[in-house]
């Protein structure tokens, strides 16, 4: 596993470890993140390895069954790290690999409307090439969102906002169903290229409804224009902060939105039951254990 300090990544790890595999984790040299000392608690073995050296990634990926990336970052990481990580992978004569992809349906969108998946589906080209099985996750926005960053459940104004459709069927799965689900499938020796889950497909109505048996109050709907809107507004936030070097600057989550309510990138069709053994947490259930 790379990226098994992060928060997805933790949480394969666990899962990985909860099923019975033997997992290894490599960490950057001298990381002192607590998740190290947990998971080593928890059984996994820890390889430090720098991830610029395909030498150091070949030897720590050898005799594994699967490589898992759960790492997070633009194109240095997505792109470049992951590409020697794969090389690695196919050195060692490793036989599955699972990219950090976990995300809307990016195969389907044109590009240059999500600077993130564009970075995935790029290196998506690299990995066709390769001599080794690959398994993407794909998931939809993590449901987390709704109680943290994204801006569509507005709890203090009771709205649920939005901008196009108020019917646009939209995907969320939980972190922990998605590192489930794919710790599941870097068991399975048999997956497809792509997986697709939703712990649970939801229109802005639909939203609106969890928010408020969630909340226990009516919220009302916030439609702020059209798609149209939300685009010229990534546009001007974009101008203002064109070189960012952070993941998720405010333009990329609303990127990531106008992807979303446009319809594209929506998952289907669903490998929810394939690992029967998970159970899928709902919207609501998430939006209820909001402070
Ligand atoms: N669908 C969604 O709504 C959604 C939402 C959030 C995330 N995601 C996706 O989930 C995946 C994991 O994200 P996350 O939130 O778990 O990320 P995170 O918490 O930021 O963790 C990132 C991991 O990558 C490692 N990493 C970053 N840069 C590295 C480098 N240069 N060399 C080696 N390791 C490096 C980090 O190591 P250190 O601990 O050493 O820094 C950490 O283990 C990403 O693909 C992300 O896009 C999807």
């Amino acid at each position: 596993m790379a990226g098994a300090t992060g928060d997805l990544g933790f949480r394969i790890a666990q899962a990985l470890l909860k099923r019975g595999a033997v997992v290894r984790a490599l960490v950057r040299p001298g990381s002192t993140k607590p998740e190290i000392a947990a998971l080593r608690e928890q059984g996994a073995t820890i390889v430090e390895v720098d991830f610029n050296s395909v030498a150091q990634l070949t030897a720590a990926c050898a005799g594994t069954a699967c490589v898992v990336s759960a790492l997070s970052g633009l194109r240095d990481v997505i792109v470049e790290a992951q590409t020697r990580l794969l090389q690695a992978a196919v050195a060692a004569g490793v036989p599955r690999f699972i990219p950090s992809d976990y995300s809307i349906d990016f195969t389907k969108l044109p590009d240059g409307t999500n600077r993130n998946l564009d970075l995935r589906r790029e290196f998506g080209q690299r990995l066709a090439q390769a001599p080794i099985m690959a398994t993407s996750v794909l998931n939809g926005m993590f449901t987390d969102l709704l109680i943290g960053p994204a801006p569509v459940v507005l709890f203090g104004l009771s709205r649920v906002m939005y901008y196009g459709s108020a019917d646009q069927p939209l995907d969320f799965t939980t972190t922990a169903n998605t590192a489930e689900f794919t710790a599941a499938a870097a068991l399975d020796p048999t997956t497809p290229r792509y997986l697709r889950i939703a712990g649970e497909v939801l229109t802005i109505r639909g939203l609106q409804r969890a928010a408020g048996e969630a909340a226990g109050r009516r919220f009302k709907l916030l439609r702020v224009g059209g798609l149209w809107v939300l685009g010229a507004m990534i546009k001007v936030t974009r101008a203002l902060m064109p070189n960012s070097d952070n993941v998720f600057p405010p333009w990329q989550g609303m990127q990531y939105l106008h992807n979303m309510f446009g319809g594209l990138p929506k998952l289907a069709p669903l490998d929810n039951t394939r690992y029967p053994e998970i159970r899928w947490t709902s919207v609501r259930e998430v939006l209820a254990t909001r402070k």
